[in-house]
């Protein structure tokens, strides 16, 4: 079996795509610290895929550690999705963030070059187009104009591919822009872990159904929308994982050195409260909420184009926005009051 190194394997996104890497007939190898995941993440996808899997538990920002997984393991490919995600503790603490997301990727790449593995998958954001009002956002529509230092460090490492790539004739990268991952394993076995008070909208949502907390706060309802709450594109986090197989897959038909990028989303957008009143819907809970002030930094809608990764490659979404607040109202289930801190 082909061995894929898969860093954050055990993030929310990541654990989901070692379920498909697997299922698909790759070997994933998870490197994770841990830092912003849980043992019971790493217990539970093993428990879905009835075996052991390969984890190092190291910073995949230190060389002389990740030299010594690629020398025992000997990979094909990479999935890079360590990183640190909150847009808001990036603001506070960007050098947290620049040293970690730039860094770790700096390090990856030195390490692959010492062994000669040239295949890479990288998780890249719609944040890099910041606000625009040019939508459905095309691969080709400009980025740079990240609002956060948590989206500049994706705009950083997108370029340091494109140049690196540029270098070595050989690297074959490819660079997935993901929308609004939501949902959960339909198991209810893994999901997403949020830490403290979630500051994303789903777990918020799932949070507040379950009277962890008080309310949710619609961050606004006074934007040009069709209710007045911002648009994002919700997309499946097991939907999401399934292209990961698929751009792996693109890699090694590639006859030319490539470095090429792809939109992940539904292609629809959502409204804050069609989420709110869809989880209520699809899972006979009310969700209570205030309608609140806008958040600063809020685009007012995000969705995706998504005609490249279909065409290119061939990837569709088989999951709902009701599919995933089912499958996050599971997860929630099982995590329990579990999440409270
Ligand atoms: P996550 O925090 O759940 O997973 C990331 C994993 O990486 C965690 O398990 C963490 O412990 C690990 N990690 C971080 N830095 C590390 C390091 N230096 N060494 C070893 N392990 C490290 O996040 P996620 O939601 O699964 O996101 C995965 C990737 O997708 C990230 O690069 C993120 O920026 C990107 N992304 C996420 C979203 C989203 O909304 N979830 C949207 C767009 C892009
Ligand atoms: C969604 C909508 C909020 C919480 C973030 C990152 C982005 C990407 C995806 C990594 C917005 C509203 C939220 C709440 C609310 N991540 N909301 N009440 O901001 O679209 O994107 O995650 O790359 O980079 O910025 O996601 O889930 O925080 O918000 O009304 O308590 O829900 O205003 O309109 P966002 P989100």
């Amino acid at each position: 079996m082909e061995k894929v190194i898969v860093t954050g394997g055990a993030g929310f996104i990541g654990s989901h795509t070692c379920v498909e890497l697997l299922e698909a007939g790759f070997e994933p190898v998870i490197v994770d610290d841990l830092r912003n995941s849980e043992e019971r993440v790493l217990k539970g996808l093993e428990k879905i895929v009835s075996r052991e899997l390969p984890i190092h538990r190291i910073d995949c920002g230190d060389a002389v550690a990740l030299n010594k997984v690629f020398e025992a393991e000997k990979p094909s490919s990479v999935i890079h999705f360590a990183a640190d995600k909150a847009v808001g503790e990036s603001v506070r603490e960007p050098l947290k963030y620049y040293s970690n997301n730039i860094g770790s990727l700096f390090t990856l790449l030195r390490v692959m070059e010492q062994h000669r593995v040239k295949d890479l998958v990288f998780s890249s954001s719609c944040t890099v187009y910041g606000d625009t009002d040019q939508l459905p956002v095309t691969e080709n529509s400009p980025t740079g104009a990240a609002a956060s230092p948590y989206g500049y460090t994706k705009v950083v490492c997108e370029r340091m591919l494109r140049d690196a790539s540029a270098a070595d004739p050989l690297l074959r990268a490819v660079l997935l822009r993901y929308f609004n991952p939501i949902g959960a394993h339909p198991s209810g076995i893994i999901g997403e872990l949020p830490i403290g008070v979630p500051n994303n909208l789903i777990p918020f949502i799932t949070q507040a159904a379950a009277g962890i907390r008080e309310k949710l706060t619609v961050f606004g309802d006074d934007y040009p929308t069709r209710d007045g709450s911002c648009i994002r594109d919700y997309i499946h986090v097991v939907d999401l994982a399934k292209a990961h197989v698929l751009a792996l897959r693109w890699i090694a038909k590639q006859k030319a050195p490539v470095c090429d990028v792809f939109n992940l989303g539904t292609g629809t957008g959502n409204t804050v409260l069609e989420a709110v009143h869809t989880f209520e819907a699809e899972n006979g809970v009310k969700v209570p909420y205030v309608i609140g002030p806008r958040r600063a930094g809020d685009v007012v809608a995000m969705y995706a184009d998504t005609t490249k990764s279909s065409e290119v490659l061939g990837w569709r979404t088989e999951l709902t926005l009701g599919d995933a607040l089912r499958d996050a109202w599971r997860w929630q289930q099982t995590l329990g009051k579990a999440a409270v801190q």
